[in-house]
């Protein structure tokens, strides 16, 4: 039986086989093979456990070619260097075995030679890194052939393009597999200073007394990115910025944003926490969004030259609940814009009499009471305030109070979204994961302007996207770019 033992660095999985269906493609390459060999070097896989890379039998690798496949990703994209014995002794636990829904027989033999090197009854872990379209047939591959047994399954994102299609893939895989076997990754859940919101919220008595509409005016979820679609046109014309950030990462950094406390820190009171924030979200509204389309997009290989995907997506949304009822929430995310940042801030309300001037270099323009998260890992905690000035006179600027996470803790257990994700699947944790229900609420949210998508704006390469995203957030003020 696969149990799970306890480290110094964390639990360790029992005894497990994984599975990585579209192991010959970007996302296997840049992030599961290089997270696998860092979780293996940092002793959080079990003894005994396998890796299986498959794909369709036209892409079907032999399992030299696939290790030397993996070897290749985590030279480019892992922490440590693909050598010596640590290598040799994760490669040796690599092979392949191609599958398509006609023929899964070659996957089906891989996993039970892994089973049988491995003895006893390991935990099957299928991680799906398939594009949305093709998860219902794997899923239905995978209960046919009879792999679904005594596993589990990891799902990517985004899950489903609308409500629809996220309902019919939820059905498509609760034929197979129940909800407690489901695991709907979003990696930006796995981002340590993600967690630390959690802790910073409800584990100290100084911010959550203020964290509500009573003190806060408005909260921004920001994350611009400086890339553009990198030669990513395919599953960049079907998916769009809304799809592919906004209704996946940024709505899932909101929920922990503005959830209730959970009664526990288990899975079933923080998905439940979180989905109530989704149901409180009152339907986007197509005015209050601002879609985005950077010079020369029609131009990338395999894009239509008539395009209408947006590369780029700002909006403002509300929660309809008690604790942030009138409290707009502005979220924003792009492809080659100025910067690349995942930040967060919240703005604080003004106290209701100004007592004091400024500065004459501050602009009264309210960035100055601000608490800013900035979760690109490892991650900073900013609390923005007034000070007086050093002098005769009293003069308020500008000053901060900065937690680096860096500065502060050695990094030497620190995992990668992906890493975190993958081993909390493998101990069977759902905590960081989304539920169905909650996924489908998103959609439903979403549904008025996925109906009506307001036309895509032009804006220049790295800028920070269409003119009009400064309007959509009045009164208020982006706090990116700094000290603009
Ligand atoms: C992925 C998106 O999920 O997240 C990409 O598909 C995006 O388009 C990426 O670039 C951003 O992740 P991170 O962790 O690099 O900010």
């Amino acid at each position: 039986m696969a149990t799970p033992s306890a480290t110094p660095q964390g639990s360790v999985p029992g005894d497990h086989v994984i599975v990585i269906s579209g192991a010959t493609g970007d996302l296997a390459r840049r992030k599961l093979l290089p997270g696998l060999y860092h979780l293996f070097r940092a002793g959080l896989l079990p003894d005994r456990f396998r890796v299986i890379g498959s794909a369709p039998a036209a892409d079907a690798l032999t399992d030299a070619a696939f290790r030397e496949h993996a070897r290749r990703a985590v030279a480019e994209f892992g922490r440590a260097a693909p050598e010596g014995g640590p290598w040799q002794e994760f490669a040796d636990r690599l092979t392949f075995g191609a599958a398509d829904p006609e023929n899964p027989r070659p996957l089906v033999e891989a996993v039970q030679q892994a089973e049988r090197e491995i003895g006893g009854s390991p935990q099957r872990l299928h991680h799906l890194a398939v594009p949305p379209q093709a998860c219902a047939s794997v899923v239905r591959m995978l209960g046919d052939c009879g792999l679904a047994h005594h596993a589990r399954v990891i799902v990517e994102k985004p899950f489903g393009t609308d409500l629809a299609s996220a309902r019919a893939l939820n059905q498509a895989i609760h034929t197979v597999f129940d909800e407690s076997r489901v695991f709907r990754i979003d990696h930006f859940l796995g981002k340590e200073s993600v967690d630390n919101i959690l802790a910073l919220r409800f584990a100290n008595g100084l911010l959550e007394p203020v964290w509500n509409r009573d003190h806060i005016s408005h909260v921004q979820i920001d994350v611009p990115e400086h890339i553009d679609i990198q030669g990513r046109a395919h599953f960049f014309e079907g998916t769009g910025t809304f799809r592919d950030m906004i209704v996946t990462h940024l709505f899932q950094l909101l929920g922990f944003i503005a959830m209730e406390p959970p009664a526990t820190l288990d899975a079933p009171s923080l998905r439940a926490e979180k989905d109530k924030v989704f149901q409180s979200l009152r339907p986007l509204d197509p005015a209050h969004v601002v879609r985005g389309q950077y010079d020369g997009y029609r131009d990338e290989p395999g894009v239509d030259p008539a395009s209408d995907t947006e590369t780029f997506a700002a909006l403002r949304l509300e929660i309809d609940n008690w604790r942030w009822a009138g409290v707009p929430f502005y979220l924003r995310s792009g492809k080659a814009l100025a910067e690349s940042r995942h930040v967060i801030t919240l703005g604080f309300r003004e106290p209701p009499l100004r007592m004091f001037p400024l500065a004459a270099q501050e602009s009264a323009d309210g960035r100055h009471n601000e608490l800013v998260i900035d979760f690109d890992d490892p991650g900073t905690v900013t609390a923005r305030f007034l000070a007086k000035r050093p002098g005769p006179e009293m003069r308020l600027t500008q000053a901060q109070m900065v937690f680096d996470y860096a500065g502060s803790f050695a990094q030497d257990h620190a995992l990668e979204g992906y890493e975190r994700l993958i081993l909390d699947a493998m101990l069977g944790d759902q905590s960081l994961f989304t539920d169905a229900f909650g996924i489908e609420t998103l959609w439903a949210a979403a549904t008025p302007l996925l109906e009506s998508p307001p036309p895509v704006r032009p804006y220049v390469k790295g800028s920070w996207g269409p003119s009009s995203v400064a309007e959509l957030i009045q009164p208020h003020h982006w706090h990116l770019p700094q000290n603009s």
